[in-house]
């Protein structure tokens, strides 16, 4: 069987190589067709094109057993640009493609002869049928252009079958994405499953001619990102097309026949333009790709969806997203709407949108007090519902929909006449997927009377309320630092000055947080009780208290050692009390009594992260889904702790022990209470009192005390491997790995990290979001902290699988020096492996 198998492989190397060199030959090559001196090719024979650009033949993208038939571009074999068979594949090399040319049909036989594909189900889109030709003279020809075209004639004029129609996941130049309106066929783009597995993925994309035409991609039945309608001269949510108009022509083509998006790319002076395509991946992101034939590599020219302004309807109806804000919820609403529900908002929740702050003055049969405000440079929210009248100006486009009271908003259906532009699109009922965009356009939303005055009155109140604010504010701060002065703060520690300065920064509104009583706590701990202690670490231990109403708590004592007088503390306390996400665990209130510092938590039943993920008999409890859920609120609660609060507080003993879960499983972090809280410009700081769990604290913290928000995001990744791979990061060695960082790295670089997913879960994950979670938990492990990425970052890229990810380099330090780990420093607060320092939950 072998050695035939080798001379079948040399014999097509040969084949293949008499064809590329008579490739460049005269016409009388039939290298690129099929016709009646050759009728069929098999595995291992290619059509390659005149000009050697494409090739098509069989290849295996995964599993070698599996054969696809395809279209790729010669430089770049895996560059495929089409696919015949991708849903059923070949399962040896004995498949033929041939042309029957008594029906005019192109078949994939297999093996024994049964039909794996065909071209007959897949009529043309210009009406004419592949199955009623003549007998004689059809003929297969893969173009230059990497379109196969099946035609009957020599002269091509008669195309009855293009693959060019059947688009997989890529479009090149002279491919269409769109629709023929006449006869309802569609040129749309479909994801594969896997890099490695080309059957048909979840995500499509489309030409949506509702309204303006629009490109949408979709997952399942979801839109998630839409292009913006089509303005004459880009598309409105991508104003930056114009821009390198000098390398692409884009295109929307409407003819009676054909709504579509075309592309080419320019020919430079210089040289044959650059070969470019563009590819809907698995996870529905859509690349442009150039070639870059001097490097040999597939260079990324543009993407999207970009960024997260980019999801569709992420700010809900009426609502506004900008990049540009300084909250990671990047909405707001248009003029004019306030937020439906603030509590939502309030927790970064925006999907439920806008609602209007003043009704409408609309009365049937005309007469009204309303008017328009210009939401300026934006995408245009989805024209779906929209009336759109190409003929009609702006002038008339607002007097329409003045005139009708079901209208919300109107703008210019197409601006590339310049000026205001003309064409009309009306919108009724809600608008959706608003964004600001450089460059973008007008839109304008109907007020009533009223708002479009008040808003003018308020930028009115601004002007002047801005600079008072500003100094009151300087005083107020200068009137604190005097305060602490005369109260004779000794103490220039940078921490005291950043907590104080960082209240004034909130703003003390003298939040009333709690006092708690000490005889309180005594009763409801009953007497610091051992049978109540749930847990204990360097900074105190933590009791379970029930208090007078019944309420259960848990009650942190703080260590007497501790060395923090009684302002400090409260200072402190207050700070922590406003920090308030669902993603960390509440402070309920506070007490000092003589030297007892106590502080006072909300009590969560469930357990800790770990007691469920490490846990043979529980790990089952938590699946992909609630896992993934539980890595995305630690992660976000994180970002809160570091930016969005307005203060940078570093948690530095972040653990899965630290992470406890609430009835619904959501995470909350916990021990932020005695985090070190920075300064608004302090970038790092160092300490000669290390305090942390091995395994979870980044190199240059447990080696020289240093530490910033990326030691943070290293014990982020830790917990991340965990999460995904159900081992401990102290379990002394894994599998001839020093520990879970090496284990993690080496199945990643080796291509098979799948192989470290919790067996509870790996049936039932999906290898796309795991692999994606893997890889972004290796990038936060690097021993660089530079190498690391923020929270932010990490909370983009865990939100939107839509960045491209950079590529980790190896985590060595840990991986090498874990088994001669060693006690660190003057650490008597550092507790080794598996000893926690300070934890809330029940054991
Ligand atoms: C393919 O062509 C060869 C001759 O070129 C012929 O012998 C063979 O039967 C053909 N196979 C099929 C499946 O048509
Ligand atoms: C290959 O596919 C054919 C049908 O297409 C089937 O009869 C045969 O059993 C398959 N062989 C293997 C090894 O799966
Ligand atoms: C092709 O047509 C046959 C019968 O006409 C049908 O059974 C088969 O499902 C069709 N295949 C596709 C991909 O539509
Ligand atoms: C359809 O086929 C007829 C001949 O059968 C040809 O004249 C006509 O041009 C074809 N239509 C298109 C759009 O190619
Ligand atoms: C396609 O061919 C079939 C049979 O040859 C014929 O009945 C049908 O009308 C043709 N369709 C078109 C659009 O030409
Ligand atoms: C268009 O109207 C339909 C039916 O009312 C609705 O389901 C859909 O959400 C609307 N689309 C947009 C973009 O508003
Ligand atoms: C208002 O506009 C909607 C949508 O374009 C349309 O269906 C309706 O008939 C219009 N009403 C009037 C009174 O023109």
């Amino acid at each position: 069987m072998f050695p035939n198998f080798a001379a079948l492989l040399v014999f097509s190397v040969l084949c293949l190589l008499s064809l590329v060199t008579s490739g460049s030959g005269s016409s009388s090559s039939s290298s690129d067709t099929l016709n009646d001196g050759r009728r069929n090719i098999t595995d291992g024979q290619t059509l390659v094109s005149a000009g050697g650009t494409f090739t098509l033949g069989f290849f295996s993208p995964g599993t070698p057993s599996l054969r696809y038939l395809g279209i790729w571009f010669s430089a770049s074999t895996d560059a495929v640009v089409w696919l015949a068979n991708r849903d059923s594949p070949l399962n040896d090399t004995a498949g033929v493609l041939t042309v029957n040319a008594a029906t005019g049909i192109l078949l994939l036989l297999d093996g024994s002869g049964r039909t794996a594909w065909s071209s007959s189900n897949t009529t043309t889109t210009n009406g004419n049928n592949s199955s009623s030709s003549s007998a004689a003279a059809v003929q297969a020809q893969l173009l230059e252009s990497g379109n196969l075209v099946l035609v009957r004639g020599t002269g091509g004029s008669d195309v009855l079958w293009q693959s060019f129609d059947h688009p997989s996941n890529t479009l090149i130049a002279g491919m269409r994405l769109g629709v023929n309106p006449q006869t309802g066929a569609e040129w749309a783009l479909t994801s594969w499953k896997y890099p490695t597995d080309p059957s048909t993925g979840d995500c499509r994309r489309a030409m949506d001619t509702r309204g303006l035409p629009d490109c949408v991609s979709w997952r399942g039945g979801a839109k998630k990102y839409r292009t913006g309608p089509w303005n004459g001269l880009y598309f409105s949510g991508v104003p930056e097309m114009a821009s390198y108009s000098d390398m692409f022509t884009n295109e929307v083509v409407v003819r009676p026949d054909e709504v579509a998006y075309v592309f080419d790319v320019k020919p430079s002076s210089a040289s044959k333009p650059p070969f470019s395509r563009l590819v809907l991946g698995e996870a529905g992101v859509l690349q442009r790709l150039v070639w870059d034939p001097a490097s040999k590599v597939w260079n990324v020219f543009a993407q999207a969806p970009r960024d997260v302004c980019d999801e569709y309807g992420r700010c809900g109806k009426f609502g506004l997203c900008d990049v540009n804000t300084p909250s990671t919820l990047f909405c707001g609403c248009v003029a004019g709407f306030g937020p439906v529900d603030a509590a939502q908002w309030a927790i970064r929740e925006a999907s439920g949108g806008c609602r209007r702050n003043v009704p409408l003055d609309c009365r049937a049969g005309g007469g009204t007090t309303d008017g328009f405000k210009a939401v300026r440079g934006v995408k245009l929210p989805d024209t779906d519902n929209t009336t759109v009248d190409m003929a009609a100006t702006v002038g008339d486009c607002r007097a329409r929909c003045l005139a009708n009271c079901s209208c919300v908003a109107f703008a210019a259906a197409d601006i590339s006449g310049g000026g205001e532009g003309s064409g009309c699109v009306m919108w009724v009922g809600d608008i959706v997927d608003v964004r600001y965009v450089d460059k973008g356009q007008d839109l304008y939303v109907r007020l009533a009377k009223s708002e479009l005055a008040v808003n003018e009155n308020r930028r009115g109140m601004l002007k002047i309320l801005l600079p008072v604010t500003a100094c009151l504010l300087v005083l107020a701060c200068i009137f604190l630092v005097w305060i602490c002065k005369f109260r004779g703060m000794r103490s220039r520690d940078i921490q005291k000055k950043a907590i104080l300065s960082a209240s004034t920064e909130l703003g003390d509104e003298n939040i009333e947080l709690p006092f708690f009583s000490f005889r309180d706590i005594v009763t409801a701990t009953e007497d610091f009780s051992n049978d109540n202690m749930l847990g204990q670490g360097g900074f105190g231990k933590v009791y379970k208290g029930m208090l007078e109403d019944d309420k259960e708590v848990a009650i942190k004592r703080l260590s007497k050692n501790s060395g923090q007088g009684a302002e400090e503390f409260r200072n402190e306390v207050v700070l922590i009390a406003k920090l308030q996400h669902r993603n960390l665990v509440r402070l309920l209130g506070y007490c000092i009594h003589g030297d007892e510092r106590l502080l006072i938590y909300e009590y969560l039943p469930n357990k800790s992260l770990d007691v469920f993920i490490f846990d043979p008999s529980s790990k089952h409890v938590l699946d992909w889904s609630t896992r993934s859920q539980i890595i995305k609120g630690v992660a976000r609660g994180l970002l809160y702790l570091h930016q969005d609060s307005r203060l940078t507080i570093i948690h530095r003993d972040l653990k899965s022990s630290n992470i406890l879960l609430d009835v619904d499983m959501s995470p909350k972090i916990s021990d932020f209470g005695m985090a070190r809280i920075f300064g608004r410009d302090q970038q790092e700081a160092n300490t000669n009192r290390v305090v942390g769990t091995y395994g979870y604290m980044s190199p240059e913290y447990a080696m020289d005390g240093a530490f910033s928000v990326k030691s943070d995001t290293y014990s982020f990744g830790v917990i991340l491997l965990e999460i995904i791979s159900g081992l401990k990061i102290s379990l002394p060695r894994l599998s001839d790995f020093p520990n879970l960082l090496a284990y993690a790295w080496n199945l990643w670089k080796d291509g098979k990290p799948m192989d470290m997913v919790d067996s509870s879960i790996v049936d039932k994950c999906s290898p796309t979001e795991v692999l994606r979670c893997i890889h972004i938990g290796l990038l936060c492990v690097q021993d660089n902290p530079n190498n690391r990425p923020l929270m932010s970052s990490v909370v983009f890229m865990l939100e939107n699988e839509t960045t491209t990810l950079s590529t980790p380099k190896q985590p060595v330090y840990f991986a090498q020096r874990n088994s001669e780990a060693k006690e660190t420093e003057e650490n008597t607060s550092s507790s080794m492996n598996n000893m926690s320092l300070t934890v809330l939950e029940g054991r």
